[in-house]
């Protein structure tokens, strides 16, 4: 089930998303004294990523009981201008007391199939596997983007990742960019509790009507494998993105 949240403009969007990750953070901590979060890449998010760093927000979150991790990495080091870790540092993780050891970053500066299988290690080393036969980590919550072009994560049109079916984290070569992508699988996303799409901008409004509207064609529009299994998914939309729906 879909659910969809027009907000009037970005700024609006920032804040309700605030408000949400505010919300299952604290459900989550006063539970199980923790909260994982799995942050989004591209450019969508600096807004939120701002705000949460700053008052009121930067105090309704326990920071001390969150653990961040993230959905895609670009295969570039940590302090490239294109690295997802770097626009999360400087917007958010260096003005908020999450410990160091409660950042688990994509090492996007290993080869790509080592910076998989390291990730995916740190992944089962830190989410108790379940008893089913394919089990998967369960995040509290992942933030997801939507790219023009469909793709969420770094799942693209047409690459081999969208075929994987049981590894949690996988090597992608997409060759629109002519680039190698680290990213959790459209399984793994589907077994997280919470999955939110932040999705901003005219220049989405199309891929947004034909994944929500148009017929499933996952190749084409790999944000259509997002349907979590036992979780809840938020779409969280500016009207400018929302024009076609
Ligand atoms: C990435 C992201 C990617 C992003 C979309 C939207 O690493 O680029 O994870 O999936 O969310 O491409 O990007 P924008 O927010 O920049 O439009």
């Amino acid at each position: 089930m879909n659910e969809i949240e027009v907000c009037p403009d970005p700024q609006h969007l920032a804040r309700v998303a605030a408000g949400h990750i505010a919300r299952i953070a604290a459900e989550v901590i006063a539970v199980r004294g923790r909260f994982t979060i799995g942050l989004p890449g591209g450019s969508t998010p600096r807004l939120l990523f701002t705000l949460l760093s700053n008052l009121p927000w930067v105090r309704r979150i326990d920071w001390a009981h969150v653990h961040v991790f993230w959905g895609d990495e670009r295969c570039v080091p940590p302090d490239h201008p294109d690295s997802n870790y770097r626009l999360a540092y400087e917007t958010l993780l260096h003005h908020v007391p999450v410990p160091t050891e409660q950042i688990h970053r994509i090492s996007g500066e290993l080869p790509p199939a080592e910076a998989a299988r390291s990730y995916e290690q740190t992944l089962r080393a830190f989410f108790p596997e379940d008893a089913s036969a394919n089990p998967q980590p369960r995040f509290d919550l992942l933030l997801l983007g939507l790219g023009d072009d469909g793709h969420t994560a770094s799942l693209f049109p047409g690459t081999l990742a969208l075929t994987e079916t049981t590894r949690w984290v996988v090597e992608n070569y997409v060759p629109r960019l002519d680039a190698w992508r680290i990213t959790l699988t459209a399984p793994a996303i589907n077994a997280a509790a919470h999955v939110i799409f932040l999705v901003s901008g005219a220049a989405k409004a199309e891929a947004l009507q034909a994944v929500l509207r148009g017929p499933f064609r996952p190749s084409a529009y790999p944000a259509q494998l997002i349907q979590p299994r036992a979780g809840q998914l938020l779409w969280l939309v500016d009207q400018a993105a929302a024009a076609l729906l």
